[in-house]
């Protein structure tokens, strides 16, 4: 009887390390999402969660992946695959590039070292950006990976050249300029919260951070959080007080970038440019035209204009339009390893992802940001073995079709 209890019953493994328990709830990015909402303090939350206006360009970002459907080939011999490819010629395990994001110690204090460190062990691109809470040279010592750096033009072009001199210096492959915030797009939940960076200590944080002790502890065991790539610039805020974002944008960023600055970029980066922002085939077009070597397509997460168009909508006539001067890259709305199959083969040649790995760094840290990208992983190879890819390039136009066309 009790042999029989045994061999019909099997106990999980039991551990008393409690990120141990919330990694096996993470069975999705949108399970991480929901622990990292219970784990972050409302503000913090809501800035990596949040978006602009009515939040609906956030949504479609992730909603129009689902206007795409497989046409599954079968009996192919997947019992082999290969899910590896490589980013303006260097290898990469699979079409996926970590995205930069401002301020990522505000998840957890390891912040950029430790998605870093997650991205080497995948073997993918990892992208720091300028408003990064950790330097160029820090996340270099940690990380012999792929790393990429992205740029803002500031009003300040001296130290945006320092920057990139100083990327690379500490060998950062890539360089992101972002070209779609000329001014900050209204994130009304920050808005509403008169959230700054870092957050104000009031008494809504106070009880916030009581609420929270978890992400409280960590916060103020560690150093302050700062623009650690800015830190002694003069009149450049670092971050060491709390700063409104808007305001900081309004007075850092230069309103008149033209495609001009890219000619001024190259005159001091001689690697890959990528633009980061694109949002219509006519600009696409202009950037093939000046030589720009990455197309990315981007709404900011949806953080900037709303109703802006779904970067997945853009894949294909962009690649119809440039044909294959331009690496594109598909910024936005990937939650599943599925998805990078729906974009590749529509004609992205990666994506790339940002939310997913702070909702991941906020719930588990950077074992939490290991478990995503594999969970990433899994799904990619799963998909291609289902819909009969061996390899990324077997991923073709023929393998999708947007739920509006007709069935051939
Ligand atoms: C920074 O780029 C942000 O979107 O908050």
């Amino acid at each position: 009887m009790l042999n029989t209890f045994r061999s019909t019953v099997q106990f999980r493994r039991f551990s008393l390390d409690p990120v141990d328990w919330r990694l096996r709830k993470m069975v999705s990015i949108e399970e991480c999402r929901k622990i990292a909402k219970r784990r972050l303090p409302g503000g913090v939350f809501d800035y990596i969660d949040g978006a602009a206006e009515d939040e609906r360009t956030a949504g479609r970002n992730v909603s129009s992946f689902s206007r795409i459907e497989f046409k599954p080939r079968v009996l192919r011999d997947v019992s082999t695959l290969d899910t590896s490819t490589t980013i303006f010629g260097r290898p990469a395990s699979m079409p996926l590039i970590l995205s930069p994001t401002g301020y990522t110690r505000i998840a957890n204090s390891q912040g950029e070292l430790a998605v870093a460190r997650a991205a080497e062990r995948a073997g993918i691109p990892y992208s720091l950006s300028t408003m990064g809470t950790r330097s160029i040279e820090e996340v270099a010592e940690v990380s012999a990976g792929e790393k990429w750096f992205q740029v803002y033009t500031w009003r300040d072009r001296g130290l945006v050249q320092e920057l990139v001199e100083r990327a690379k210096a500490s060998g950062y492959t890539t360089l992101w300029l972002t070209v779609d915030t000329a001014v900050l797009g209204r994130r009304e939940r920050d808005v509403r919260r008169g959230f700054s960076l870092p957050p104000k200590i009031g008494l809504d944080t106070l009880f916030d951070g009581a609420v929270h002790p978890g992400w409280t502890w960590d916060f103020l065991r560690n150093d302050p959080i700062m623009f650690a790539n800015v830190v002694g610039h003069g009149d450049h805020e670092d971050g060491q007080n709390p700063i409104d974002l808007a305001a900081h944008v309004g007075s850092q960023f230069d309103q008149a970038l033209s495609w001009h600055d890219i000619d001024w970029l190259r005159t001091f980066w001689d690697g890959p440019i990528v633009l980061k922002g694109i949002q219509t085939v006519a600009d696409a077009k202009q950037a093939v035209a000046m030589g720009v070597q990455g197309i990315g397509l981007s709404n900011h997460g949806g953080r900037q204009l709303d109703d802006a168009p779904s970067p997945i909508e853009l894949v294909e006539p962009v690649r119809q339009e440039i044909a294959d001067q331009a690496t594109i890259i598909c910024d936005g709305g990937v939650r599943r390893g599925s998805d990078i199959v729906k974009a590749i083969a529509l004609g992205a040649d990666a994506v790339s992802v940002g939310r997913p790995y702070l909702y991941a760094l906020g719930a588990a840290g950077e074992r939490g940001v290991d478990h995503v990208l594999e969970f990433l992983r899994d799904g990619f190879e799963r998909t291609m073995a289902l819909t009969g890819c061996r390899s990324v390039a077997e991923i073709d136009r023929d393998l999708v079709r947007w739920r509006t066309e007709p069935f051939t």
